[in-house]
Order: C-alpha cells, then structure tokens, then sequence
C-alpha cells in the first residue's frame, strides 16, 4: 500500500492568479515550500516579480483573468516552458468596483460577478484540457456565502456562491479525465495588503467581530488558508471533489 505524502508537491507546476499580495502570496510561498514550480501571476508583473523576489522556483507574470485570450494563450504558454501544469489555485477575487467613483449598484454586481465568477471560469476552461492526470482546480469562495453577515455586499455573496456552483458542475465534467475540484471558503482572514488598503484599525475592528463569533478564539491567517489549499493540491486527496472547505474557526457550521 502506497502513503501519500500530504501536502508534497514536488515536480508538480502550480499557476496562482491574484498572487501579487495576500491570500494568493502567501499560497505562493507555501506551494514552493511543498516543492512545486509556480507560476505566480497577477494584474502587474512588476508587482507580483518584486513580491516573489524571494521565493524559489517561481516564474511571475501579468495576467489579467478577465482576458480570456490572455488566460489561454498563458496557459499554453506554462506547458510549452514548463512541460506540464497540474494544479491552477483560482485566488484572484474580491469585492471590486466600489472605489473607482462607481454608484450604478447593477454595473458593480456585474463587475463583482464578471472578476469572481465569470473570469474564475475562464480560466478553468482554459486550463482544464492541458492538466495533467490526477490535475487539480481549485476555487475561491468565501465563509459569507453560508452565513449572513451585514457589511458584505450583495454582489461579492452571489459571486461567491456562484463560485460553489461552478466547483461542483467543473467536478462533475472534468471527473471523468481524473481531475478534482474543489473551493476553499475563507472565514476573515487579515493580512498585511488588507492593512495597506483598509485603515487598520477597522481591520482591528473586523477581526475582534468575527473572533467573538468563530468557536476557535484567535485572528485567521493566510496560512490557515494556504494550509487547506496545500492539502487539496496534493495526493492524498485524488478521492475529494466538488467540495467545499470552509477555513473560518468555525465562524460558521453547516
Ligand atoms: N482575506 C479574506 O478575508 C477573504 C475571505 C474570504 C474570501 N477571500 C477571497 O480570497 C481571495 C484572496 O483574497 P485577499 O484578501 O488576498 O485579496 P486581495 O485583494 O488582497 O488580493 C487579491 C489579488 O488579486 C489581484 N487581482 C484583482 N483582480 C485581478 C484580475 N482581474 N486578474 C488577476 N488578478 C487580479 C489583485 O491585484 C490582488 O493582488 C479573493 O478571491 C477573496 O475574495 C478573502
């Protein structure tokens, strides 16, 4: 009987999108740990090149995931270099749309749902054919989508409830061929980026609110995350798709 090696990634090419800061950073730093040859990507290259400047084996590049052109030929572009790509860990996302002067409360649901949903989608289509066997995709949802929570707004929820919908149709269509896929469900998970973006003291704020709430008393982190991703890229968990796994200190049971 053959033991899995959980969370060994070794000889296995990982892209990450949204990986310039936060969540996906930290996904990067993890993946390479484990062994795997990442290609980090993000909006900016320059942004996401500085933040991997120390991090092993990575190759960093733009991709904008909402240019499905860019996204395929990208993809095509991993296995022409790199020979192979086994597992796309979709982290780009977020809650878009509110800062650049927009009010039409309809064109930022599209917005939010285009970035979230529609773009995660194109990148798994382009991605699915080239995976290798026992490949992986893995989603980004979130803990908001199963509990109600006053300060998220409409649009990021049906987005990331999509994203669930997304996960269990892609692991029923790509089964066949040996692929999982499966979502992480962030509780609040505070990082540096948030406290460069959002005054840290309602980043203070948001934590205490979601602490009181989750039965493990303490702040997540992205390597709670990154931990869970780690696990459902690695063997030892070929046998789970179409899943779901919330990260949230039990903010939330269902
Ligand atoms: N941090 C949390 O509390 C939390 C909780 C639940 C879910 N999530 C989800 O986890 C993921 C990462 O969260 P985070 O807090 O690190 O977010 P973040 O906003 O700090 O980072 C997101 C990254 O995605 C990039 N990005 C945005 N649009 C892009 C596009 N069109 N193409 C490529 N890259 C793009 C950004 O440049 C940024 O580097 C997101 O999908 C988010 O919705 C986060």
């Amino acid at each position: 009987m053959t033991h899995h090696t959980i969370g060994d990634l070794s000889g296995r090419v990982v892209l990450v999108t949204g990986a310039a800061r936060g969540l996906g950073l930290n996904h990067v730093r993890r993946m390479s740990e484990a062994g795997a040859t990442v290609v980090a990507t993000d909006l900016h290259e320059a942004e996401v090149a500085a933040a991997t400047v120390d991090i092993a084996n990575v190759r960093a590049a733009a991709l904008d995931i909402r240019d499905t052109d860019a996204v395929r030929s990208h993809i095509e572009g991993i296995v022409a270099t790199e020979g192979r790509l086994d597992v796309v860990v979709n982290n780009a996302g977020g809650a878009v749309g509110y800062t650049g002067g927009e009010t039409d409360p309809v064109a930022i649901f599209r917005a939010v749902v285009e970035l979230n949903l529609v773009a995660t989608y194109g990148v798994c289509l382009a991605a699915a054919p080239h995976l290798a066997p026992g490949g992986r995709l893995i989603l980004t949802s979130s803990s908001t989508t199963f509990r109600h929570s006053f300060d998220v707004p409409v649009s990021y929820v049906a987005a990331k409830t999509g994203v669930i919908g997304l996960t269990r149709a892609l692991a029923r269509d790509l089964g066949e061929r040996g692929i999982a896929v499966n979502a992480v469900a962030p509780g609040f998970t505070p990082h540096d980026a948030m406290r460069g973006r959002v005054q840290s003291e309602r980043v203070d704020a948001m934590t205490e609110v979601a602490v009181r709430d989750q039965a493990i008393k303490r702040s997540g982190t992205p390597d709670d995350i990154s931990s869970a991703v780690l696990f459902l890229a690695g063997p030892g968990a070929d046998f789970i798709t179409g899943q779901v796994l919330l990260v949230d200190g039990g903010w939330t049971f269902h």
